[in-house]
């Protein structure tokens, strides 16, 4: 069976475009694959973040992933921080990598846009190997991830492959990427043309997963879209209508050409109408789950059996790493 991992920030609550992106591939995967979901909070504090929130975050992220679908019984769900070999592993793929090749994410490009090289955090320049490690320590094959991840991944490919090729040997497996058709880069709503995200300050700029349908309704009816009305999928020209027919088709499983026919010559009212529905079905039944998950025993208790579960693994790949390197006696 093939392995698969991947990892969500507790910095927020998801919004869609971490459902449509990445979460919907767990639940695809999770029957016919062995999978790693982990909850990446070293990740989060790369910048500042209020500790009670963030440790209340990291909870609601993991009953986030049990109320979307993610069986315990399958999967192994655990929290980044509790299992030490990602900190170490991180190291030794830091030590490999490139000032140069670093520089060049995009991600951190974006986070230091403007900053003195002063008071750009470190955390921020080297935040790739540690996701290199967080791959790489479970040997996985496939990382199910959205498009803004793209990079990464290959950063990740790279270190798996100049390692191997210094020793000559496999000490890592060379992981894949996977990405939606549909929802694999979902935009703002007030902004087509810069990615949805957990952070940014306008609430009507995203929906998020735990949303109230009010708050859904009225963050797609004022989404931005052109004034000419036609319900048409066209990135350069009308990326506000395309964004929304993207996130139609995503939940609904309709392909944006058949929405374009449904909705022609019908405006934008009667389509946005209609999608607030799709949305609010696809994610009213994750709210209720939620409420109960997140303050049960059992939470605590899949979080603790997956640590054991994800420790086994790492700590085996990190032995055999540690060997390569020459490092431990
Ligand atoms: P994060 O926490 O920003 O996002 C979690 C997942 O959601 C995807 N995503 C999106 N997909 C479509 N449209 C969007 N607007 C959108 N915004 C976010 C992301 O691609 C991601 O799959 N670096 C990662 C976390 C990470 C990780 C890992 C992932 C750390 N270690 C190892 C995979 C494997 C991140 O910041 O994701």
């Amino acid at each position: 069976m093939k392995r698969v991992f991947s990892g969500v920030q507790p910095t927020g609550n998801l919004h869609i475009g971490n459902y449509l992106g990445a979460l919907r591939q767990f639940i695809e995967l999770q029957d016919d694959h062995e999978c790693i979901y982990c909850v990446v909070d070293m990740h989060s504090i790369t910048l500042p973040q209020d500790p009670k929130e963030l440790r209340s975050h990291i909870l609601d992220i993991a009953a986030l992933y049990m109320a979307i679908g993610i069986d315990p019984k399958k999967s192994i769900m655990f929290v980044q921080s509790e299992v030490s070999a990602h900190a170490e592993l991180g190291w030794i793929l830091t030590c490999s990598s490139y000032m140069g090749e670093l520089s060049r994410m995009t991600q951190f490009k974006d986070k230091s846009k403007g900053k003195e090289n002063g008071s750009i955090p470190t955390g921020i320049f080297t935040y790739p190997t540690l996701m290199a490690a967080d791959i790489l320590a479970y040997d996985a094959d496939i990382v199910p991830v959205g498009n803004d991840q793209k990079q990464h991944i290959e950063l990740t490919r790279d270190l798996a492959i100049r390692i191997n090729n210094r020793f000559n040997k496999n000490t890592f497996v060379v992981p894949e990427g996977r990405f939606m058709k549909e929802g694999a880069r979902v935009m703002a709503l007030d902004d087509p043309t810069s990615k949805m995200s957990k952070s940014a300050e306008n609430e009507f700029s995203r929906i998020s997963i735990l949303d109230s349908d009010t708050k859904i309704k009225k963050a797609i009816m004022r989404a931005t879209t052109d004034s000419d009305a036609l319900v048409k999928f066209d990135i350069e020209n009308k990326p506000g209508i395309s964004n929304l027919l993207s996130i139609y088709s995503a939940f609904s499983g309709t392909p944006i050409s058949d929405l374009e026919k449904q909705y022609d010559g019908r405006g934008y009212g009667d389509f946005k109408k209609d999608l607030v529905e799709v949305t609010i079905n696809a994610i009213s039944p994750i709210r209720e789950k939620f409420e109960e998950i997140r303050n049960s025993h059992e939470l605590t208790k899949v979080l603790d059996d997956g640590r054991e579960r994800a420790s086994v693994i790492a700590e085996k790949v990190l032995a055999r790493v540690k060997n390569d390197f020459g490092i431990g006696r």
